[in-house]
Order: structure tokens, then sequence, then C-alpha cells
């Protein structure tokens, strides 16, 4: 059984006797780098900085909630706004893989920047167990590069520090509540963010649109789980696809893309099955998202695939 108190007195003494210099969190602001931050600063208090990077690729309003929660853990942090340089990077890459890979490294480069100037010796990150597992550790075949592991270059000159690695999202949780952060609820967002959510190539503008999309769907399930007694999915969010279909719009022909919506019941990740979402709450869900892009998105479907064979997300 596992014991979350056991575990914060264990991994924060660990920690003391392994990073002996300053140290660089990458803060998401999700609850798994969340808990790592206040684990590494209960043992190294100021001589942790946490680095939160906008890749652009953020859902609304993110990179403010992300430093109201550095205000309010009293952390010692940097805001690096590296958009431009994002949508740069991923010009006319449609490769989920290659997104990955090519987020993971600036992720690092930027890092590496942060911890130059700063005299830095050790990274600190979130990855959790189906992190490492899914992207080929041990003897499994590489599902997807997670951010957090498969964009690892080969040459960093930081000492990695990963006090969560053999824990699941349930025990991560556990001891996000004992610690009493806000975020121990908190659905998972991916590494790589939205990036991952528009399949083909992640421009600023269809970057909006998922953002816009996943807003909704975000909104309308809380509320719904709210109001309507109906159990919040471990996970809600939408896919941008490249593809696109006939409509109509008034009395005329529309030819708009389309949005998946996904939700999933899960325990940790490694396996998820589709969510019930009463059929009141989809089709609200369908009229905000054509009423809202109405221009752009003419058709909404409802990913009904279970992981295995499907994955969470969808790149
Ligand atoms: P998949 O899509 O692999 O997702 O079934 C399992 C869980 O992991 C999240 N996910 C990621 N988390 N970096 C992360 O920190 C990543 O690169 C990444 N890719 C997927 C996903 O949202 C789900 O909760």
């Amino acid at each position: 059984m596992f014991d979350a108190e056991t575990f914060i007195e264990e991994t924060v003494k660990k920690i003391k006797e392994e990073v002996t210099g300053r140290a660089l969190i990458a803060f998401s602001g999700g609850v798994d780098s969340t808990v790592c931050a206040a684990l590494v600063n209960k043992a190294i208090d100021d001589q942790l900085i946490a680095v939160n990077v906008d890749t652009g690729y953020m859902r609304k309003n993110e990179p403010e909630t992300v430093k109201k929660l550095m205000d309010e853990m009293k952390l010692n942090y940097r805001f690096v706004d590296a958009s431009d340089k994002y949508y740069k990077a991923l010009k006319g890459v449609r490769d989920p893989e290659k997104k990955r890979k090519i987020i993971g490294e600036l992720f690092i480069r930027l890092f590496e920047k942060v911890a130059d100037d700063e005299k830095i010796e050790y990274l600190v990150q979130g990855t959790i167990a189906p992190d490492w597992i899914e992207s080929g550790g041990g003897l499994r075949d590489t599902i997807k590069s997670h951010h957090n592991v498969g964009g690892l270059p080969e040459n960093m000159n930081l000492k990695l520090v990963e006090p969560l690695r053999d824990l699941y999202k349930d025990e991560v949780r556990k001891v996000a509540r004992v610690l009493k952060l806000s975020v121990s609820e908190k659905q998972p967002f991916p590494g790589p963010g939205l990036a991952i959510r528009i399949l083909g190539e992640a421009t600023p503008k269809r970057t909006e649109i998922v953002r816009e999309a996943c807003d909704i769907v975000e909104k309308e399930i809380e509320i719904a789980a709210e109001k309507e007694n109906m159990e919040l999915p471990w996970q809600y969010f939408a896919v941008l696809l490249p593809t696109k279909s006939v409509g109509v719009h008034g009395d005329k022909r529309a030819y708009g893309s389309v949005i998946a919506v996904r939700a999933v019941q899960s325990v940790d990740a490694m396996t998820c099955s589709f969510s019930n979402i009463p059929t009141n709450v989809i089709d609200r869900i369908s009229n905000r998202i054509t009423n809202t892009l109405g221009d752009k998105i003419n058709r909404v479907v409802y990913d009904i695939t279970n992981k295995p064979p499907g994955t969470v997300e969808w790149e």
C-alpha cells in the first residue's frame, strides 16, 4: 500500500542528500510538476528555481493561472514567453513523434539557458511511471515519446532529478492532497500541450481553434459534473482533425474542419475507457463549438475508443 506521508518524508530526505547545488524545475502547473516543486522546495528552499515556459500551446488563460499558483506556493520563479520560438520550430511539422522531439528539445535548450545564466546544476522533472514506460523504458516498445522523457538530448549538461519516477497518477494525487495543493484534482495536460491535439501542422491559427474548443469542452463538462450529477471524467478535451467536411451555414454550403471531443475514465492512464457523457451535455458542447467557431468548424464528433487500442491523446 502506498503511504503518501512516508513517501514525502523519504523523498525530501533523499533530495536533500542528492541535490547539493541550485536546481531548476520545469514547472507546468499540473499535478506532477506542482507536487515535485513542493517536495524539492521543502528540501532545498530557495535554491530551487521554477521555470514556466509559455510554448504558445497552452490552454486558455493558462499562463496567468500558473503565475498565480507559483506566487501562492512562494516559489522562486522565472516565466519565459517562447511562443514565437515554438511556432517557428514546428512550422511545417506534421509527424507526431517529430513534434514531440522538437518540443522536448526546445524545452531543454530554454532551461539550459536559464541554468547557464543562474549557475544551476540540476534539472528537476515531474516524470511519472507511465511517462517513461510508454516512452520505451525497460524492455517495452515506444508508444509515444512523452516530452519529459523522449525529448531529452543526449548531450544535456544538467543532472536529472525525477522524484516521482516510480509513482502512478493516483499516488501523485494522494501526495498532493497531503501537501494540500490546490491542483490535486486537476485533469492531466500533456507536456507538448495543444500541439499534439492538432493533427497536422500546429500553426498559430489552428492553435487558436483548438484552444477555444478545449475551453468549451472543459467548461461544459465541469458545469455538468457540478450541477447534473455527472461523474467528472479523468480527462476531457478537444482535438482538431486535419480533415474537412461539407456542411451548411444558413442556406450556404460550408466546407470546414472537424473537432473530435474526447472524454475518458482511467485510473493510471495506462488504460482508459471512453466516458458516457449524457447526450444533453454532448449536445451543448457541439452547439457551442459550432456557434463559436462556425466559420472554421462545421462538424463535431465524439471519440468512442478505449485504450487500448487507442491512446488518451490522439498523437
Ligand atoms: P496517452 O496519450 O499516452 O496519455 O495515452 C496518457 C496520459 O499521459 C498524458 N500525456 C503526457 N503527459 N507529457 C506528459 O507530461 C507528454 O508528452 C504526454 N503525452 C501524453 C496524457 O494527457 C494522458 O493523461
